[in-house]
């Protein structure tokens, strides 16, 4: 057995025109874990989301993912790989029932409409969503729509999910139910790597955490350390 950890990225670059929003980034991120990636606005959080995922393509850099290279390929190539991805900014699917969203999630591992549907459902379930399986996605609550965005990542029945912000916003009752539902989705064997500023979140929650300044990685350690560490107290929390 390799010890690579399950995603590798090294020296991943991102430029739009002349503005470097990925610099030379690296990261591992361990199988099994909950990696959080941190940094101030405008950092490449969701640049380098969007590169790993395959959503946007890198300038130049490796991304590795169970050990194969996968910069550069294709979102679906990349997802079917096991790779799934939330959005900062909700994608709602306002005229779709919730279930309609989970289910074309779903078709990617299973062609079958009724099997796809079947999943879905037990997906829903698992999320706490399938009480509200016909409502249609406007009409959801922006913590359920956040729990939408879960259930459609997990439909692809990932190894690695990519959580962007998904408790921005939430009330301090609603992070705690998404706290629990991220252990829930680490104790089905789903490893995590997330975005999230808040800190007392991810002081009990994190393994591991990346801060991210300008494109570069600044730190890596455990949550306590970084909370700890001077160039990121600078950086990222802007006081000391
Ligand atoms: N599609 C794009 N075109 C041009 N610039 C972009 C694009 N996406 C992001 N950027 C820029 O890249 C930098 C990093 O953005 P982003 O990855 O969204 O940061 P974060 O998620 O850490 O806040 C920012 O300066 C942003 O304005
Ligand atoms: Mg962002």
């Amino acid at each position: 057995m390799s010890d690579e950890p399950l995603l590798r990225v090294r020296g991943l670059e991102k430029r739009f025109g002349e503005l470097r929003a990925l610099d030379g980034f690296d990261l591992d991120v361990a199988e099994g874990r909950l990696t959080a990636l941190i940094g101030p606005n405008g950092a490449g959080k969701t640049t380098a989301f969007a590169c790993i995922a395959g959503a946007q393509r890198p300038s130049a850099g490796s991304v590795r993912f169970k050990g194969r290279e996968v910069a550069g390929l294709p979102y679906h190539r990349i997802a079917r790989l096991g790779v799934a991805r939330t959005y900062q900014v909700v994608q709602t699917f306002d005229a779709m029932s919730v279930v309609e969203a989970v289910t074309v999630g779903a078709l990617l591992r299973r062609p079958k409409l009724s099997e796809a549907r079947a999943w879905a459902d037990e997906i829903l379930g698992f999320v706490g969503l399938h009480a509200k399986r016909t409502m249609l996605g406007r009409s959801l609550t922006i913590a359920d729509k956040k729990r939408l965005e879960l259930a459609r990542a997990l439909s692809t029945e990932p190894r690695l999910i990519l959580l962007d912000e998904v408790m921005a916003g939430l009330t301090p009752t609603e992070c705690a139910d998404a706290v629990k539902l991220l252990r829930s989705i680490l104790a089905r064997g789903v490893t995590i790597l997330m975005v999230e500023h808040v800190m007392e979140v991810l002081m009990p929650l994190a393994d591991r955490v990346v801060v991210l300044a300008a494109g570069k990685p600044i730190f890596a350690g455990s949550p306590q350390a970084a909370a700890a560490d001077p160039l990121v107290i600078e950086a990222y929390l802007g006081r000391p």
